[in-house]
């Protein structure tokens, strides 16, 4: 039988990952399956797949923390951040990591070439896609580390476990190197979330992602004088091939695959 992998979510319809994980088998010359799961309970739906024989797991929104919950045991990736984004049986123990910070660095560095090193780095947003990239900007060097979110008190309490700075959307001050939007804002089609002088000079990334690259974040920073902006196409991808290589211990190339979904293919 065919190794069999699937990302979970609510919803999940529109995932891409099925398509990723498509071609980094093919590029590998990789045999496996790979579906989606819509759940309404996740305990149960991921009970259901290991126990018909499956072999690993994506987890997206809002489910994050469901899985954190769920597994036996976390590799270092997600020991500290309270979210499980790839699930893999290690000698039939459920070993949960996150890869969506190792994907966010990668796109930044490898991808863009923005610096990360030494970069003061502005998160907007204190919810599931801003918990898993703390760690790994962290240890990628990024300087005065600061989460604003428009509850003050969620930003401050996800601050604290990491040690950085926090505040509301209307404290951050100065200049910025880079600012992640983490902020469900955008996808509701609201630009503009904190002072355009916080983006004047930034390289402004968002951590969602458009059909057009255009993100409505993306759109308004590059209005307001952002150096540079990206939408989060690369971070996806990039957090897949980490996890194709945790599930299978090569690591796929991501670049035609990034073009191929930029390209609509
Ligand atoms: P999840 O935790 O699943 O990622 P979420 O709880 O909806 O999703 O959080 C998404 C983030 O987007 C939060 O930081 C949220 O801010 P609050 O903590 O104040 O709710 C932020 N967000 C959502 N809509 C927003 C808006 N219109 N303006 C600013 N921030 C917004």
């Amino acid at each position: 039988m065919m190794d069999r992998y699937a990302v979970i979510g609510r919803p999940v319809a529109h995932s891409l990952s099925p398509r990723i994980h498509a071609a980094f088998a093919a590029g590998t010359g990789h045999t496996l399956s790979y579906n989606k799961i819509h759940a309404e309970n996740f305990a149960a739906a991921a009970d259901e797949f290991f126990a018909a024989g499956g072999q690993g797991l994506n987890v997206t929104v809002p489910f994050k923390a469901d899985a954190w919950r769920w597994v036996d045991r976390h590799d270092e990736t997600a020991a500290g951040c309270g979210a499980v984004n790839t699930i893999v049986l290690r000698d039939g123990r459920r070993c949960g990591g996150n890869t969506d910070g190792i994907g966010l660095v990668r796109d930044l560095t490898e991808n863009l070439h923005w610096p990360l090193r030494g970069a003061r780095t502005l998160i907007l947003g204190a919810g599931g896609a801003v918990q898993g990239i703390v760690p790994a900007l962290q240890r990628a060097g990024a300087a005065d580390l600061t989460i604003a979110n428009r509850t003050r008190s969620k930003a401050v309490r996800l601050a604290h476990q990491f040690g950085i700075a926090a505040g509301g959307l209307d404290d951050p001050k100065g200049q910025w190197d880079l600012v992640l939007n983490g902020t469900a804002a955008g996808l509701a089609g609201e630009g503009a979330l904190v002072a355009p002088a916080v983006v004047a000079g930034a390289n402004c990334y968002d951590l969602f992602y458009a059909a057009d690259a255009k993100t409505p974040f993306c759109r308004w920073a590059a209005a307001n004088g952002a150096r540079a902006v990206s939408d989060g196409l690369g971070m996806l991808v990039e957090q897949a091939a980490e996890a194709f290589f945790l599930w299978r211990n090569v690591r796929p190339s991501t670049a035609s695959v990034l073009d191929q979904l930029r390209q609509g293919a």
